[in-house]
């Protein structure tokens, strides 16, 4: 007879306690525990999908390199962030908040190839809505196959009976293993599925994606052993009151992590965008006081983007600093920077820091851009329309070379700026010296004003 046990996990790192916990001795986290019900037949453990395929050990001399096995995608986004392109029998955890765009992207990633036989089992939606949204953005691919199904046994036989190149699962946390008779969603199933789904995915060289949801705290809910499971972790993100979406890779066991893809949602789906830095630059008619360039990097790539900035005599007693895309205790380090170094009473002032587009950045090499933009505004003064920015600036005053400046360089150039404003201390390679721009190399922020704003 199936005996019932009650389980205790963890909700963060899914470490397993017979008994109910305030603190996760594994992980330290408080609060995390989930009760869960098991009922353990007669073959019910961890994995419990058997393959059917017997691998032997091989020499890693005798292993052939095959590069065949990267298949690319149809959205070229999506292929950068992979690395090039889908590996053969990878499982691929896509995970976001609700509402951000997961479904859409892996909907329309099948739908715009004409040749890939795609199964996509959908827990959340059924085969109408899922049609209405196929209708929307639009498809050229007859072998879209859609399976309102959360059974994973199901699933694989599916997978195993009529051939398939590719199979969504949306989302992981819908889905559940007969092996493991525990609640649907609850910690135990989210593994347990993952771990037959990427069984299956090694055996069949058919490459898996999982929608993944993400709870309150930006973690992948369920437990964050999911991660260790899947190949590759990707996470779309973005303000939903905003249409851009970035698409990057938290873990990629094929590739590097340091690119990103990026997307606007439209009526009409998802919409990639190569050239990030045009959308995010707007070209004005007449000059504006308070707005500078910044050349800026996410990973490894590179775009410009507008930093907004305005400076007000302070209305009540205490002077406001408020920021949008930007980290406020910076602002406060550098109006404190602005205020020692050069002499102007930030302190009678509120300071208001926009970055432009909805982007939120993180960048260091950020901080010369933004005092560009907070003494145009406070001095009145436009700045020229092809300058950018880009530098960390120390508690000194003294301006550091950004990460990876060579590259931020180069885009500056690529996009027909005249000039760009980096720090001294960076040493310009050779190849950036034969780029069609000027570069302005400063060591302090005090230079900035006489350099560049023309002022002293
Ligand atoms: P969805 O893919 O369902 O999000 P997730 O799977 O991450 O929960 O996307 C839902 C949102 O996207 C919804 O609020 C409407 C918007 N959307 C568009 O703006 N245009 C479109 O063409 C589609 C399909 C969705
Ligand atoms: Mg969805």
């Amino acid at each position: 007879m199936a005996k019932t046990k009650i389980v205790y996990f963890c909700k963060e790192c899914g470490a397993e306690f017979p008994k109910w916990f305030g603190k996760c001795t594994e992980c330290g986290v408080w609060g995390s525990a989930s009760e869960e019900k098991l009922i353990q037949g007669s073959g019910s453990k961890t994995g419990s999908y058997v393959s059917n395929s017997k691998s032997k050990p091989i020499l890693l001399a005798d292993i052939k390199n095959d590069t065949s096995t990267r298949k690319p995608t149809s959205l070229g986004e999506i292929n950068r962030v992979l690395g090039g392109g889908v590996v053969e029998g990878s499982l691929i955890l896509l995970g976001g908040e609700p509402g951000i765009g997961k479904s859409t992207l892996l909907l329309q990633m099948v739908l715009s190839t004409t040749d890939t036989k795609c199964l996509y089992v959908s827990g959340e939606e059924s085969p109408q809505q899922i049609k209405l949204r196929a209708d929307r953005v639009g498809s050229q691919n007859n072998n879209c196959v859609v399976y309102p199904e959360t059974s994973v046994d199901a699933i694989i036989e599916e997978l195993r009976t009529n051939k398939y190149d590719m199979a969504i699962i949306d989302s992981i946390q819908t889905v559940y293993s007969s092996g493991l008779d525990s609640v649907v969603g609850g910690v135990s199933q989210i593994r347990e599925s993952a771990v037959n789904l990427l069984k299956f995915s090694k055996e069949s060289n058919i490459p898996i994606f999982l929608v993944g949801h993400i709870t309150k705290e930006g973690t992948i809910a369920g437990p964050k052993v999911l991660e260790h499971i899947v190949d590759v972790v990707l996470q779309f993100e973005g303000d939903p009151n905003t249409s851009y979406r970035i698409l990057r890779a938290l873990k990629n066991r094929f590739g590097s992590t340091s690119e990103i893809g990026v997307f606007e949602m439209r009526s009409e789906g998802l919409r990639e965008i190569m050239n990030p830095s045009e959308i995010l630059l707007n070209r004005y008619d007449e000059s504006l006081t308070g707005i500078a360039v910044g050349a800026t990097i996410d990973g490894i790539r590179p775009y410009l983007l507008e930093v907004q900035a305005l400076v007000s005599p302070v209305a009540f007693g205490m002077p406001q600093r408020s920021t949008t895309g930007f980290d406020n205790r910076r602002l406060n380090m550098l109006l404190a920077v602005i205020e020692r170094r050069l002499g102007y009473k930030m302190i009678a002032k509120d300071t208001f820091i926009n970055i432009a587009g909805g982007f939120k950045v993180k960048d260091t090499g950020l901080d010369l851009v933004v005092i560009a933009a907070i003494l145009s505004s406070l001095l009145d003064f436009s700045l020229p329309n092809d300058i950018c920015f880009c530098g960390e600036v120390g508690l000194s005053g003294e301006v550091r070379p950004a990460p990876r400046t060579e590259y931020r360089i180069s885009e500056a150039a690529r996009l027909g700026f005249k000039s760009i404003v980096v720090s001294k201390y960076y040493k310009i390679e050779k190849f950036s010296q034969s780029l069609d721009i000027k570069i302005i190399q400063i060591s302090k922020v005090e230079q900035l004003v006489k350099t560049v704003l023309g002022n002293s």
